[in-house]
């Protein structure tokens, strides 16, 4: 599967099997972070086997099932560090979906309380990203128009 049909067949799933991730997997899914890691300076963390952090009232609320293993998307603070979340956070993403596993970003909807990744000085956790082996692919949303999200005082390039 190449990024492009990834992007197209990942969908957020809240909902997983009680299976743990195969190491081959994991290993492969932990290469790329580091690599994201080397290149970017973000501190993105693998977090495996760790139920607490969605085993609080807020991510069965918000309807999380079985999260055992998720992402902490840690960066450094400073003004572009939102946007750099969003960048290395989604191509950990893309990568785990090429990888046959599911995701969903979560900001709100889990405990900080009693996660295990660090947090360096300087650094802060944006918030992170569930993994496993989802109960279902996930629904298609619909999206909104490109022109409602941004806009630009050049014609619009067909790249963007
Ligand atoms: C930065 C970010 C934070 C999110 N936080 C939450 C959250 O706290 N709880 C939740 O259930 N979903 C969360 N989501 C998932 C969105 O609800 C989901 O992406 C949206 O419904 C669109 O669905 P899709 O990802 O399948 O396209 C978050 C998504 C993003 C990008």
């Amino acid at each position: 599967m190449d990024i492009f049909e990834a992007m197209k067949k990942r969908h957020s799933v809240r909902r997983y099997v009680d299976k743990k991730i195969e190491d081959s997997i994991a290993n492969e899914l932990l290469a790329y972070i580091e690599e994201c890691n080397q290149k970017s300076g973000m501190h993105i963390q693998l977090c495996l086997d760790e139920p607490n952090a969605f085993d609080s009232f807020m991510a069965h609320y918000g309807s999380f099932k079985n999260v055992k293993n998720y992402i902490a998307i840690v960066g450094k603070k400073g003004k572009d560090f939102e946007e750099q979340c969003g960048y290395w956070g989604e191509k950990v993403v893309l990568k785990a979906t090429q990888l046959g596993l599911n995701t969903c970003w979560v900001a709100l909807t889990f405990s900080k309380g009693k996660t295990v990744y660090q947090v360096e000085k300087g650094e802060k956790l944006c918030c992170v990203i569930a993994l496993g082996y989802g109960e279902t692919q996930g629904v298609p949303h619909k999206n909104k128009p490109m022109e409602s999200l941004c806009k630009t005082d050049k014609p619009m390039l067909d790249w963007f």
